[in-house]
């Protein structure tokens, strides 16, 4: 074999059952995009060919993880499986104590009922839609210190999840350390790009905060994607299994919110993990209000034990490397033929750039939204967006605008092949071609709460 042939990033499985999907004509997807207010989130999956909505809770569970599912242990306290997830959180992760959530907005309510007071600020890596408005629904304001490099998607720098630490500096400065209950951090942002922290910036942050008493909570939900990185880009790491960065990450942490139906290979699931015993006496109150019993979280005990098989696989790097590779390449197709997206590539997904695909739509005519839609309508691959819309509204009810317009190709974990991401990039290149004669979208109706979700627009002539 030549020198140069690197070695392929191929699946460490093989199938073993498949999941048969409708084709539809694209006179079938445009009466289904109109019935949909040009919204993805509002679509039939049953319309969709390949579903790249979201990661979340759409990976392949392995035969080990059913396998679990059937020894579910289902009384209402004290069940097997939550005895299995709890160990296994201890050991992976090295958080002291656990606390099941139905996902993780579920523990993201509880951590901010619990830490939040009015008036409060939260720092963090970027925004997550649902962990700030948890944050605002409890009376505190967010704000953010990713740094600059984070809100421009050409740069390359590799650790675009990182804290600008002088960004949190001020704001220790201007609202004292009394009004920070904790700084939010993100393991793989979401909203940049699946952008990974460096294990030297959260070094540094841990410093920072430790000297002003201020805790760290670890938004984990992507932890072993951002393992990876540091893995495969960090100075010092290159020999490190992820599962030892994973740990590591943790450890410099003292809490964490998890949905587990990304990085944990399961369909539902999540948790709050921390170490001190007083946030979790009280959590562990609270998740009775809200979810269930301390032991069960609004889970059934066979979704523990899935989880809990979940999060040791999640954490071998054949798993991790197989997973971040597939990403890769449909990345490096997308951008052979042109399209652009967002650098360096992320870890769960390619982030189309609206903006420069789309450069005579203004933003408050949705790009990203707009993207979203036509590319359906080409091939029935269905993506979302992560824009304007995303970004809702302020406290006072203006729209945020946020820098980063982008359509999100997120992509499950053990669920397509090869030839699909081909597919997908071939749909991407064709509506690139075809960008000039594209129009944008109106906004005609809008909820309350996290819009993007249930939102309808209307095509503009
Ligand atoms: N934090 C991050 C970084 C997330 O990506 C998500 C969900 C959550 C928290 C909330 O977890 O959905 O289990 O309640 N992200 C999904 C997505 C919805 O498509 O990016 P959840």
């Amino acid at each position: 074999m030549p020198k140069n042939i690197k070695h392929s990033w191929a699946e460490p499985y093989k199938m073993k059952m498949v999941e048969l999907l409708k084709m539809t004509t694209p006179a079938q997807r445009k009466r289904a995009l109109q019935e949909a207010g040009y919204n993805t989130f509002l679509l039939r999956s049953e319309d969709v060919y390949i579903d790249l909505l979201t990661d979340s809770g759409t990976s392949a569970m392995s035969d080990r993880q059913w396998a679990g599912m059937m020894l579910g242990d289902e009384a209402y306290a004290g069940s097997r499986n939550f005895y299995n997830l709890e160990k296994t959180v201890k050991e992976v992760y090295g958080y002291k104590y656990l606390v099941p959530t139905h996902q993780g907005r579920g523990a993201e309510n509880i951590l901010s009922k619990i830490l939040i007071k009015k008036g409060d600020i939260i720092p963090g890596n970027m925004y997550f839609t649902t962990t700030r408005l948890h944050q605002e629904l409890s009376g505190g304001k967010f704000e953010d210190i990713i740094i600059d490099e984070a809100h421009d998607p050409d740069n390359e720098f590799p650790f675009k999840g990182n804290v600008d630490l002088n960004k949190l500096e001020k704001l220790i400065k201007k609202y004292g350390a009394k009004k920070i209950p904790y700084v939010s951090i993100a393991t793989s942002v979401n909203m940049a790009g699946g952008q990974p922290i460096s294990m030297k910036n959260l070094k540094e942050l841990r410093a920072l905060t430790k000297k002003h008493g201020i805790r760290i909570i670890h938004d984990m939900t992507r932890v072993a994607e951002n393992a990876y990185f540091i893995q495969q880009k960090e100075k010092g790491y290159e020999s490190k299994p992820v599962k030892e960065i994973v740990k590591e990450i943790c450890s410099l942490t003292d809490g964490a919110t998890m949905s587990a139906k990304k990085d944990a290979l399961v369909n539902i699931g999540g948790f709050l993990a921390v170490n001190d015993w007083d946030v979790f006496e009280e959590a562990r109150n609270l998740v009775v209000v809200y979810e269930g019993l301390h032991t069960y979280g609004g889970l059934a005990g066979r979704d523990m034990e899935a989880m809990a098989i979940g999060i040791h696989e999640s954490i071998s790097d054949d798993h991790i490397r197989a997973r971040v590779g597939q990403v890769i390449y449909l990345g490096n197709q997308m951008m052979n033929y042109g399209v652009p997206i967002v650098h360096p590539i992320g870890g769960h997904g390619i982030f189309v750039d609206a903006k420069k695909f789309l450069p005579h739509i203004p933003q408050d005519h949705f790009p990203a939204q707009t993207l979203a839609a036509e590319v359906y309508q080409d091939s029935g691959v269905r993506t979302m967006e992560r824009g304007i819309v995303s970004a809702g509204r302020k406290p006072n009810g203006e729209n945020y605008h946020p820098k980063l317009e982008l359509a999100r190709f997120t992509i499950p974990r053990r669920v397509y092949t090869q030839a699909h991401m081909d597919v997908i990039a071939e749909s991407a290149a064709r509506v690139y071609e075809r960008r000039k004669q594209i129009k944008g979208l109106k906004m005609v109706y809008e909820p309350r709460y996290l819009r993007f979700f249930q939102a309808r627009f209307e095509k503009l002539k």
